[in-house]
């Protein structure tokens, strides 16, 4: 699956945004509690902040709230800190965990007034699971049906009031009966090189780490945008630190112990090279379908386009086009490859277009 030699090889990915076993022991003790520690995604902190402060001066909960964007944002630490802010308690669960529509039933009648229901991946609940959950949404009831057949009787049971936190990698897979409850949709875009720093400064004094200003920076210059990989990377240069260094995280020592890792300085590891090669050598740098590309690499469609595609198409590596992904010229430079003919004439030709 990886190229071969590459240290890093296997399901776990030092780059990939998703939850690995081993952020879960301290990503609870990095998880900000409050908005106001809260660093970065501006607009939608006060955007929450104000619906917050509305819902409580009306003495309501929250309107119900889908978060989408790419993994490894903090979707999940939002939802705990609105919780947290709003004085209520906090179920969380996932769309794959609620199999039946008695188990999302039994969920919701567990709820006291104002909690938080926080269901990740959403877009992954079945049909049965999302038609128990509309009367819930929209009248805070469940309709049973009883009995079958001439005699099916249905029974409608008040559950208390509450407020669904949706999370998504992909909102567009949301079915758009589901997407019409929620009351507020926010979206997390990756975040700016200057406040992955500010997290990785964060993160080093909780975890007691030595990181200078230089060595935030090169850790944040190659976490692709993601507080999640910005945290996994600080643990790792910080053993490089402490065996090969003065125990101070540096640039130079960051800068190091990345190489080492095999992640190079825009923090593209060896599966992103893997897929802009293949898309230069292979397809004349596109325009090619997604599912052939993650054929051609033996990975998932999804993981090409939750984990690699955000972050390539955000540094101007890749396009995408209804005909498929596109390489460009600055993906070519970096990796110091020739510009195919195929893309060399799609970019003259979007010129001309005057896209
Ligand atoms: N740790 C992970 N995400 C964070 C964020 N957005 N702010 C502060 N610390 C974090």
């Amino acid at each position: 699956m990886y190229e071969a030699g590459s240290e890093y090889s296997g399901e776990e990915r030092l780059v990939a945004p998703d939850a690995l076993s081993e952020d879960m022991e301290s990503e609870g003790s990095l998880r900000p509690k409050t908005l106001e520690e809260y660093i970065g995604q501006n607009q939608v902190k006060e955007n929450l902040s104000v619906y917050m402060q509305a819902a409580r001066t009306r003495g309501e909960p929250l309107d119900h709230l889908l978060l989408y964007g790419p993994p490894g944002l903090g979707k999940t630490t939002l939802a705990r800190i609105v919780a947290r802010e709003m004085g209520v308690n906090i179920r969380t669960t996932s769309g794959p965990a609620i199999e039946k529509p008695g188990d999302l039933a039994a969920l919701l009648t567990n709820l006291m007034p104002g909690d938080i229901l926080f269901i990740d991946e959403i877009h992954r609940l079945s049909r049965s699971v999302e038609e128990v959950l509309y009367p819930a949404l929209e009248d805070f009831a469940l309709d049973i049906i009883i009995g079958k057949g001439p005699s099916a009787r249905s029974l409608r049971i008040n559950l208390q009031p509450f407020t669904l936190i949706g999370a998504t990698t992909r909102a567009g897979q949301l079915t758009s009966p589901l997407r019409d409850r929620f009351g507020v949709i926010l979206k997390l875009e990756l975040y700016t090189p200057e406040d992955i720093a500010k997290i990785v400064k964060r993160s080093a004094s909780i975890l007691e780490i030595a990181c200078d200003e230089g060595g935030a920076a090169e850790i944040a210059r190659r976490a692709r945008g993601t507080p999640r990989v910005a945290n996994r990377l600080l643990r790792r240069v910080r053993d490089f630190a402490q065996v090969l260094g003065e125990g101070v995280i540096t640039r130079e020592q960051a800068g190091e112990a990345l190489a080492r890792m095999e992640i190079d300085e825009l923090g593209l590891d060896s599966l992103d090279r893997r897929l802009l090669r293949a898309l230069i050598e292979n397809y004349r740098g596109g325009p090619v379908g997604l599912e052939t590309l993650a054929a051609m690499l033996g990975e998932e469609a999804v993981t090409l386009e939750d984990v690699c595609e955000p972050y390539l198409m955000q540094i101007g590596f890749l396009s995408r086009t209804p005909r498929g992904r596109c390489v460009t010229a600055a993906a070519c430079a970096h990796l110091g490859m020739a510009m195919p003919g195929a893309a060399a004439g799609a970019a003259q030709a979007s010129l001309f277009d005057g896209e």
